[in-house]
């Protein structure tokens, strides 16, 4: 680690002062850096900053919005497109008050909501560790948003309404372990940005925190306590999922794969911990057992049918899963979710191979839409619904259709 962290405060010391520097003069210690990444992954900012395979931090990177296109900025030290002439006042203000230099208002899609509750130390922290990444000359990409919010001084009136010095609990607790949680979830991890329902104006909506909302093509599935523990999950099953993104309820895909993949994999041990146990709650509600039906084997057999076809082969004839191969879809929370939503999404796009942190590898899942009707579609999610789940058999083909 100091290895590497030597060149890079050379680097920035290099800057400080100097006649040549044209960006913020700036001190930072090595340890000072090295929390500063650390900070910087739990919160995620390589998600909406760092394009794949690009440059980190130099941003590009597209956002979808119900109101337009935004893109991560550029926030390597980079004088001209990026921080570099940014003081760590600055900087403050952008992560906690969403203004950047000359008043100019962020978008919320940058998610200062979540982390306004950063300590002054950890957002300078963060700076310091930017402030030494490699500068990186690539100009920004203007937001694509439609009238009106294409107004940026509009934002002013959204943050009066909106941006709140703290978000709700999302768990009953007061031990330090959850304390420090709460920290980590509410603020750092952000998970209520996709969790949490929003409303008309794309403000999270707080007396539905974290009870699931729409995510693009995917669902982001209720994790309050309540709803994962109706899914099976418990505080230890948590913990596993966001160290490395499978558990015994399944694995993680679409953006909450690159959720344990950029960020919540690089956790400490107590702050995984701390994060599972907010979650779940200091007294996490008893996981449900499924009730598994297998007279659906007979009463569906339709569905059955094209489950032996298409998918017993990688997720097995009893839905138990296959080491390396697939996950079980026994007890699957994905298959739980009342809502059919993203079962219904990954059967008709599939699953791309993924790499998990650790040695879990699995192939990518193929996508079936094309190899079945809406009719037959709906009969499979039925079965499994019921056959692996326990829930009612009320998928219709018109729920299908409207998802193709
Ligand atoms: C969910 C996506 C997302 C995450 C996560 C995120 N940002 Fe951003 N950020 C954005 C977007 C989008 C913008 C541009 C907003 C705009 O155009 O108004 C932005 C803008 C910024 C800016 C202003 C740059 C400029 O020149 O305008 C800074 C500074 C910044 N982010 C820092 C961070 C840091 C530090 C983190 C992690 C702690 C982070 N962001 C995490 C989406 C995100
Ligand atoms: C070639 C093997 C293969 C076949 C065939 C297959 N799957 Fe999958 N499926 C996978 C893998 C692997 C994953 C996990 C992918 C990941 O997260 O990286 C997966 C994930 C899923 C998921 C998401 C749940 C989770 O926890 O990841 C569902 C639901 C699912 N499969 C249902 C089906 C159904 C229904 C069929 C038949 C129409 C099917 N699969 C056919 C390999 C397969
Ligand atoms: C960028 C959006 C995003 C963020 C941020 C995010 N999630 Fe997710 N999450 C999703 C999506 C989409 C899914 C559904 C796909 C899946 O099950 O893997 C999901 C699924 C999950 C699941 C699996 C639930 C189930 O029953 O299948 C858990 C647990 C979870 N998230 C916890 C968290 C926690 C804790 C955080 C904050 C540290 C978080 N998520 C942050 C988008 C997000």
């Amino acid at each position: 680690m100091k290895v590497l962290l030597v060149p890079a405060l050379a680097l920035v010391l290099g800057a400080c002062g100097g006649p040549s520097g044209d960006g913020q003069p700036f001190k930072a210690s090595p340890e000072q850096i090295a929390r500063g990444k650390y900070l910087a992954r739990a919160a995620d900012c390589a998600a909406c900053h760092t394009a794949p395979d690009g440059p980190a931090m130099a941003g590009g990177v597209p956002l979808e919005s119900p109101f337009g296109a935004l893109y991560g900025s550029n926030i390597t030290p980079d004088p001209e497109h990026g921080i570099g002439k940014w003081s760590a006042d600055d900087f403050y203000r952008a992560v906690h008050d969403g203004s950047a230099p000359g008043s100019r208002q962020l978008y919320p899609a940058m998610p200062y909501t979540s982390y306004r509750g950063m300590p002054r130390e950890d957002v300078d922290a963060i700076y310091a560790y930017l402030m030494s990444l490699p500068p990186v000359k690539q100009a920004n990409k203007e937001a694509d948003l439609h009238f009106p919010y294409n107004m940026r001084f509009g934002v002013v009136f959204w943050k009066l309404l909106f941006l709140k010095d703290e978000l709700p609990n999302s768990s009953q607790g007061s031990s330090p372990q959850w304390l420090r949680g709460r920290y980590l979830g509410n603020v750092l991890g952000h998970c209520g940005e996709c969790h949490t329902p929003r409303g008309k104006l794309g403000q999270m909506n707080l007396g539905e925190s974290l009870k699931g909302a729409p995510m693009g093509r995917w669902m982001a599935p209720d994790i309050t306590p309540a709803g994962l523990a109706a899914r099976g999950w418990t505080e230890a099953d948590v913990r596993q999922f966001m160290k490395t993104g499978v558990a015994p309820q399944g694995s993680a895909f679409s953006e909450m794969h690159l959720v344990v993949k950029l960020s919540t994999q690089y956790l400490t041990d107590d702050d995984l911990g701390a994060l599972a146990r907010y979650t779940m709650g200091d007294k996490a509600p008893p996981p449900e057992p499924v009730k598994a039906d297998a007279t659906a084997d007979q009463r569906l057999g339709s569905g059955r049918q094209i489950y032996l076809n298409a998918c017993a082969g990688c997720h097995g004839r009893d839905g138990d899963g296959r080491p390396h191969v697939a996950v079980a879809m026994a007890g699957n929370a994905t298959l739980r979710q009342p809502d059919a939503h993203n079962l219904i999404v990954s059967i008709l796009d599939g699953v791309p191979a993924q790499e998990f942190p650790g040695l879990e590898r699995m192939q990518d899942m193929p996508a079936f839409g094309h190899q079945y009707t809406d009719a037959e579609l709906a009969d499979l999610a039925n079965y499994l619904r019921v056959r692996f789940a326990g829930l009612a058999a009320d998928v219709q083909a018109d729920t299908v259709k409207k998802l193709r």
